[in-house]
């Protein structure tokens, strides 16, 4: 017999920057971040989790080709879930696992990104909350879904915001075991609905300095990110709050744009430097800067993760359709520049 379950989870985009760790094990990160849920039609992770007496090892293929599950975050995440596992009973074929069968049972998993991995796209967010979120349908655990994006957080950071629709905060924590180092709803995804996503792929290639290794170097190198995670995020983050609270979308603009721009320049300053952005994203951020000043209010926000794409919010559908246009004729469609293609989308699941 198989017992299968298939989950499909969003990726989200963090308007309030989680970068740099204090433990690299656990992933507890050096300050709070605020992110928003992407709705699931354009950027997800669907994952399917089998298990069977047949199988004789852990298995996963990523994209429909097989990958190592011996990394120690694959392993931490299994472990964890398999920890809170419990009886599940298939009626109707006769099948009955016990919570202690799952110890030996072995588990095959396939999952798919309908978005490029690595490219600076949060892949790797959807990915583990999907897989500790399949998981923990498949195993019956009962825990709830907190306790289940502190798991997802031992995967991958930005993972365990992923597990909420809307407007969600990754509380750092203190507690040394990460316990309290876990992910919480701000807003469900029908607060502040007029917003929309409009992400330009600059570019679909993998990046060249992942963002577990770069929030290493500027851990180790750079005073900027000492200053921003004790003076400045946690101030941001309140701000935030209740930017998303009164959908002060002025506020919100200001924020997002500059806590990216903060991210990019402690890059900037890590030694050696690190440079995600290209000059296709620096004339993004000019193009969005001068309409918002000659608008006299924010029309949009944009944001750059670890990699060249932009994600842009718009404060509704009417700017999300003159940005478009104004993408459309500094980068038209089959010329020299390297913008590829836009994903337009609402905000949450
Ligand atoms: C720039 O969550 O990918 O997207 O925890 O090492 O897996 P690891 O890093 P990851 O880092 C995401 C960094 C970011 C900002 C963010 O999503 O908050």
């Amino acid at each position: 017999w198989v017992v299968m379950v298939t989950a499909q989870t969003p990726t989200n985009i963090a308007v309030i920057k989680y970068w740099g760790k204090r433990d690299e094990t656990l992933i507890l990160p050096v300050n709070d971040s605020i992110s928003v849920t992407l709705d699931p039609d354009h950027l997800c992770t669907t994952t399917t989790v089998a298990v069977s007496p047949a199988f004789d090892s852990d298995r996963m293929w990523l994209n429909g080709k097989e990958i190592s599950l011996s990394g120690g975050r694959y392993q931490n995440c299994l472990r964890e879930i398999r920890s809170l596992a419990s009886d599940v009973e298939d009626k109707e074929n006769g099948i009955k696992i016990e919570e202690k069968d799952w110890e030996k049972l072995h588990l095959h998993i396939a999952s798919y990104n309908n978005f490029p991995t690595a490219a600076g796209l949060a892949s790797s967010a959807a990915g583990f909350a999907c897989l500790v979120f399949a998981l923990a349908k498949l195993m019956n655990v009962k825990e709830d879904q907190s306790k289940l994006s502190a798991i997802a957080r031992q995967g991958s950071g930005s993972a365990c915001r992923s597990l909420y629709g809307g407007f969600v905060k990754w509380i750092m924590g203190k507690d040394e075991d990460g316990k309290d180092s876990l992910a919480v709803q701000l807003a469900d995804e029908k607060h502040w609905d007029d917003l929309v996503i409009i992400i330009a792929v600059v570019s679909s290639r993998q990046k060249e300095t992942s963002s577990t290794t770069g929030m290493r170097e500027s851990v180790e190198t750079s005073l900027l990110l000492k200053h921003r995670a004790k003076e400045i995020v946690p101030k941001r983050i309140l701000q935030m709050e209740g930017a998303i609270k009164n959908c002060d979308f002025a506020s919100f603009a200001q924020l997002t744009c500059a806590d990216s721009n903060q991210f990019h320049a402690v890059c900037l300053d890590t030694s050696p430097p690190i440079f995600y952005m290209n000059d296709t994203s620096h004339r993004i951020i000019s193009i969005v800067e001068k309409w918002n000043r000659s608008e006299g209010t924010p029309q949009v926000a944009y944001t750059f993760d670890a990699g060249p794409n932009a994600v842009m919010i718009a404060r509704n559908r009417k700017a999300a359709t003159l940005l478009l246009q104004r993408l459309l004729f500094y980068f038209p469609p089959n010329s020299a520049s390297d913008l590829n293609s836009y994903i337009v989308g609402d905000k949450s699941i």
